[in-house]
């Protein structure tokens, strides 16, 4: 379970506050929306929880599976099943892609299964061709640098294969339904119904509705001038697909 309450943060070197009081908790096995306007925090929200140099946490009180979450660096929250699909998916030059993947899915193993042995790259690059077929990712990207010069859409389908190789159970998605085509939206939301089950949550941060008609969500926050104003289910996205946030 992640548990946020009374969290306040700003941004290091301005007097800004961006979050104020956000209370929220997200169980396992359960999907979320979050439908809070523009600029209303929530890649700030999305960075806290995955760590941010950029922030300052003025009140917290943050745990994930019941540990304080600022005690640990990304990487442990990344082993303990934290995983965030950027707004912004950002592009590493230095980085081959096939390294990076073996190397969080080498991490992954050692932290759950220690007895069985990392895969070196030649076993992973065999072991991978399942999962690109899966998502028409050609094999030559894996020679290629992390994100550098794909498209959107390929970008979306990295950060897919990522949980897949991972299995994440916290899975945050920063708008992952903007800038994609009607197929391409259409593939991505289906990948996601298709990895979402009773043993990860999907946080689903959305400025559009139809992702909604594809996976269920158990529990809608509304955020509107910097707080949580409304808490509901389908029924409450629905009202606000329909009559926006003027009447909250
Ligand atoms: N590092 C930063 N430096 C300065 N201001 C920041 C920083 N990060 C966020 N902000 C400000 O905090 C506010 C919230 O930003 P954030 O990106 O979290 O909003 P958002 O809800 O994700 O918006 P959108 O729906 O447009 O993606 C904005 O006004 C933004 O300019
Ligand atoms: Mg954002």
């Amino acid at each position: 379970m992640i548990k946020i309450k009374n969290l306040k943060v700003k941004v290091t070197w301005e007097k800004k506050e961006i979050l104020k009081w956000v209370n929220l908790t997200f169980e396992l096995w359960k999907n979320y929306c979050l439908l809070w306007k523009n600029w209303s925090g929530k890649s700030t929200l999305s960075s806290f929880l995955m760590w941010h140099p950029k922030y300052k946490y003025i009140s917290w009180d943050v745990t994930l599976n019941w540990e304080n979450l600022l005690d640990l660096n990304p990487e442990e929250r990344s082993v303990k099943w934290l995983f965030l699909s950027f707004q912004n998916v950002p592009e590493i030059k230095g980085i081959k892609l096939s390294e990076y993947l073996r190397t969080i899915y080498n991490i992954n193993l050692k932290n759950n299964s220690p007895e069985i042995k990392e895969l070196s790259p030649f076993i992973f690059k065999r072991f991978i061709k399942k999962y690109l077929a899966e998502l028409d990712i050609d094999e030559k990207f894996l020679d290629r640098e992390l994100n550098v010069w794909f498209s959107w859409w390929e970008k979306r389908k990295i950060e897919i294969l990522q949980m897949k190789l991972i299995w994440p159970k916290y899975i945050i998605l920063d708008e992952i339904d903007s800038g994609l085509d009607l197929d391409a939206f259409r593939t991505i939301a289906e990948m996601l119904k298709a990895l979402s089950s009773n043993e990860n949550t999907l946080i689903i941060i959305t400025h559009y509705f139809k992702i909604l008609e594809f996976i269920d969500v158990d529990k809608v926050y509304v955020m509107k001038d910097w707080e949580i104003v409304k808490e509901g289910d389908m029924k409450l996205a629905k009202e606000i697909s329909e009559t926006g946030f003027k009447d909250l």
